[in-house]
């Protein structure tokens, strides 16, 4: 059953600004996040601030202000962005999390959605 949806989208520019502050990336990324957003060129903006809007748009979903860095997406061999949240508060064996990411040059935007498994309810 769906029980949470959300949505977001921001300015790559804003990201490629921030980037610039020493903390920023690593309040946000993961290790493994960083070494996913980092070319040959360095640490891509595009592809930041898709985890950015990602991030977004899991904590409106979910309804939970989690710390970015306590959301790790990460991609399966296919490339479909897969959530894992670091975070006790989470109820991560009933709740499961999708996300879609797109980025097009100057703006990165992402969906989430939040199922929750029906428990069953043995008879008799
Ligand atoms: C997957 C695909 C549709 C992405 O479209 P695009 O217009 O090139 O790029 P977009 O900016 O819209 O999307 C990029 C994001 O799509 C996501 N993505 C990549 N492969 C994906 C897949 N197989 N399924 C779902 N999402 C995927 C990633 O999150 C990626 O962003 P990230 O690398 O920063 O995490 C495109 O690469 C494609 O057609 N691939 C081949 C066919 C395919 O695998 N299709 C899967 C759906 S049937």
């Amino acid at each position: 059953m769906v029980v949470g949806v959300g949505i977001d989208i921001v300015e790559v520019d804003r990201i490629r600004k921030a980037l610039q502050r020493e903390k920023f990336a690593r309040r946000v990324l993961t290790e493994l996040e960083e070494l996913y957003c980092t070319g040959s060129n360095g640490l891509s903006a595009q592809k930041v601030a898709g985890r950015w809007a990602a991030k977004e748009a899991v904590i409106k979903a979910v309804g939970i202000p989690f710390r970015m860095q306590d959301i790790e997406i990460l991609n399966d061999p296919l490339g479909v962005p897969v959530v894992t949240i670091h975070d006790n508060m989470y109820d991560r064996k009933r709740l499961k999390i999708f996300v879609s990411i797109t980025h097009e040059r100057g703006h990165a935007a992402a969906v989430a959605v939040v199922e929750r498994s029906i428990m069953q309810v043995p008879l008799g």
